[in-house]
C-alpha cells in the first residue's frame, strides 16, 4: 500500500444475505467502525437488499451493484441498468466477475460496454480480472490480463481513468482457500499497473486503485496489504461475517 491512493476494503457477498441477515450483520458491523478512518468500506449486496442498505448504513460505508446492463432503461427482462443503481444509493458496480464470465458467459466486449455504461452514469466500475489455473498452468497469465485490460477498458475517457478501480482476482484462489502469495501478486499487480498506464499514461495509472481478490481472511490480510501494489482487498466468504470483515479492513490498526 503507498499513501497516495486510498485504501479500499470491498466485500462481495454474492448471493447471499437475507434484508434480516444483512441488518443483523450491519448491527455489529458499524460499531466496529472507528470514528474516523482513512479506509474507504465499499458493501456490493444483492440488488434486492441495495435500497433498504443505503438507508441504513451512514456515510462511512458505500454501496455498489454485483453487475449491471449497459442500457439506460428498455425491454431488458431481468436486467439492472446503471440509473437504477445510482438511484438506489450506489457509487460503485462491479463488473466482470470470473463466475459472471464463466456461469453467465461475458465477454470482454459486453465487460467493455458496461465500464463504459458506469462511467457515462458516474458509477465508479470495479473491472475484476484474472486468470484461470489452466490459463496460469500454460503461462498464459499475463497475455489474458493484458487481453482483458485492453479489451475491458477500450474507449474509455482519459480523465476518468483515475475513477476506476482494478480487482485482481486469481480465478483459482476465489472460494478455494488457497489465496495467491502476497509477493505474487505484488508482482502482477504491477504488471497490471504497467499495463493501464500504456493506454492512459504513468501518471493516471498510478493513481488507480489496484486490489487483491480471492480467499483474504483475515489470518492472511496483512501479507498483502504490506505490498506497496495492492492498494486494499475484495474480499468474498470474509465478508459475510461482521467481524471477520473487521478484521481485515482495519488489519493494520488492530495488530
Ligand atoms: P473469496 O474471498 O470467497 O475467495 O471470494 C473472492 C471473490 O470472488 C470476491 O469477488
Amino acid at each position: 500500500m503507498t499513501s497516495s491512493r486510498t485504501p479500499l476494503f470491498a466485500a462481495n457477498w454474492k448471493m447471499y444475505k437475507t434484508l434480516k441477515e444483512a441488518a443483523v450483520f450491519f448491527e455489529t458491523f458499524l460499531k466496529l467502525l472507528p470514528q474516523k478512518m482513512e479506509e474507504e468500506i465499499v458493501i456490493f449486496p444483492p440488488f434486492t437488499l441495495l435500497y433498504s442498505i443505503s438507508s441504513f448504513i451512514g456515510t462511512k460505508i458505500k454501496i455498489g451493484g454485483q453487475d449491471l446492463f449497459w442500457e439506460k432503461e428498455g425491454a431488458f427482462t431481468g436486467e439492472i441498468s446503471p440509473l437504477m443503481l445510482k438511484d438506489s444509493g450506489c457509487h460503485f458496480v462491479l463488473i466482470g466477475h470470473s463466475e459472471r464470465r464463466k456461469y453467465f458467459a461475458e465477454t470482454n466486449s459486453m465487460i467493455n460496454k458496461k465500464v463504459l455504461s458506469a462511467f457515462e452514469y458516474g458509477l465508479k466500475p470495479v473491472l475484476c480480472i484474472g486468470e484461470t489455473l489452466e490459463e496460469m498452468g500454460k503461462g498464459m497469465t499475463r497475455q489474458i490480463l493484458t487481453k482483458q485490460i485492453q479489451e475491458g477498458l477500450k474507449g474509455v475517457a482519459h480523465s476518468d481513468f483515475e475513477k476506476l478501480v482494478v480487482a485482481y482476482e486469481p480465478v483459482w484462489a476465489i472460494g478455494t482457500g488457497k489465496a495467491d502469495t502476497p509477493s505474487q501478486s505484488n508482482e502482477t499487480i504491477r504488471f497490471i499497473r504497467e499495463t493501464l498506464s500504456d493506454l492512459c499514461g504513468i501518471h493516471e495509472a498510478d493513481k488507480i486503485r489496484i486490489l487483491y481478490g480471492g480467499s483474504v481472511k483475515p489470518q492472511n490480510i496483512r501479507g498483502f496489504i504490506e505490498q506497496p501494489e495492492i492498494d486494499g482487498a475484495l474480499v468474498g466468504g470474509a465478508s459475510l461475517n461482521p467481524e471477520d470483515f473487521a478484521r481485515i479492513v482495519f488489519s493494520r490498526v488492530l495488530s
